[in-house]
């Protein structure tokens, strides 16, 4: 399959939103930008075309994909019960990078949910993202356009990189604002529990509902906990870069200083060091590839950058990476959650 790619203004912002519409109506495969990171889309409705997903990102059939819908009337048709705090924070956070879990009426195909009884949805905030729902006029279901285990795309090249030559399209919007994927609130409990943190923060909802409970899995329970988390997609080993990749708590000096020394002992191993702004005087040696990840003042511009980082390790093929922790708080909490993910939970604590 020929795999096509489409800027936004060509031929024109019209025309790509209706191949892209047609594209998924026939049951066909779409990447097209959000707000957090490109999705892979296929009409939601059509079990068939989402079986496509699962196929192109190899993804294992018991991790169940998120609706995009573009209304609120889209939503009605789609799930059973709207809870009062459910309305209350799409009120406060949708459009945008909040997806919550519903239960579902039977008009969703299997597959979407892999089997459970609940469905995810989430509206974008990305005005392309929504016109092509609209005009396709179906919810689309879409995970992140990324080979399952590879860090999620944030630039249409990184969807390119993955998935050339196995789906119909490729919509380029430019790089995605928010670089970590939705925030996802599973609000068939009460209280609500999150399940994935990303572009909502914690503090974000707590201060809206009062009592947000979190899924133990994200807070490093039990092994027993995180091998049966609520949410399937937490258990696998996500984002994770092809290099080993290390992460180092504590302070920042002593951080710099023990990365230091690893990069002396190591003369023959290619190591990339995933710095910050305000680090990146503090290291003495020179490792194969330095990356500033951007301030530890603007965490937003962290998270925009991450996963665009750990492809570029891969593309310089290093050996080793070694990267800076952050503290859990806000959109840090999102952020540690994707770089615990890509280092398989080995950390050098306590410098
Ligand atoms: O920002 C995003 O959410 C991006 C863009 C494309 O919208 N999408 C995304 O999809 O990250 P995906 O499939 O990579 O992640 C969806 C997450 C997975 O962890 C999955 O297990 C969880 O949502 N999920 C989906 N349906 C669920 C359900 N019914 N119950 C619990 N968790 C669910
Ligand atoms: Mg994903």
């Amino acid at each position: 399959m020929e795999t096509k790619v489409l800027k936004l203004e060509s031929p024109t912002y019209q025309e790509v939103i209706e191949k892209g519409a047609m594209i998924i109506k026939n049951g066909g495969l779409v990447a097209f930008p959000t707000e957090t990171v490109y999705g892979l889309g296929a009409n939601g409705l059509d079990q068939e075309a989402v079986c496509k997903i699962y196929e192109a990102k190899g993804r294992p059939s018991d991790n169940p994909m998120i609706l995009h819908i573009s209304s609120r009337e889209m939503l009605k048709k789609l799930v059973r019960d709207i809870p009062k705090a459910a309305e209350d924070c799409m009120d406060m956070f949708w459009p945008g990078p909040l997806t919550m879990i519903f239960f579902k009426k039977d008009i969703i195909p299997e597959k979407v949910c892999a089997g459970l009884d609940t469905v995810a949805i989430r509206m974008p905030s990305d005005s392309f993202a929504r016109n092509l729902i609209e005009g396709s006029g179906v919810p689309i279901a879409a995970p992140s356009a990324n080979t399952s285990g590879r860090p999620s795309p944030t630039k249409a090249s990184h969807v390119l990189e993955d998935m050339a030559g196995k789906i119909d399209l490729i919509v380029d919007g430019g790089p995605t604002e928010v670089g970590i994927e939705s925030t996802v609130l599973d609000m068939t409990v009460n209280p609500p529990m999150l399940l994935r943190p990303g572009g909502v923060t914690l503090e974000d909802l707590k201060a809206l509902l009062g009592e947000v409970d979190v899924d133990p899995a994200l807070l490093g329970g039990k092994p027993k906990e995180v091998l049966h988390p609520k949410s399937p997609g937490q258990k696998y080993k996500h984002y994770a870069p092809k290099a080993e990749c290390l992460l180092f708590a504590g302070n920042l000096k002593n951080v710099a200083k023990e990365v230091d020394k690893r990069i002396k002992e190591n003369p023959n191993k290619k190591i990339a060091v995933l710095a910050t702004e305000e680090t990146l005087d503090l290291y003495r040696e020179k490792p194969y590839l330095m990356i500033n990840m951007g301030s530890r003042e603007h965490l937003q511009e962290i998270a925009h950058n991450i996963f665009n980082a750990l492809r570029e390790c891969d593309e310089a093929e290093v050996d080793l990476i070694y990267v800076e922790g952050f503290s859990f708080q806000g959109m840090g909490q999102g952020i540690m959650n994707r770089l615990l993910k890509a280092c398989g939970g080995k950390v050098v604590l306590g410098l």
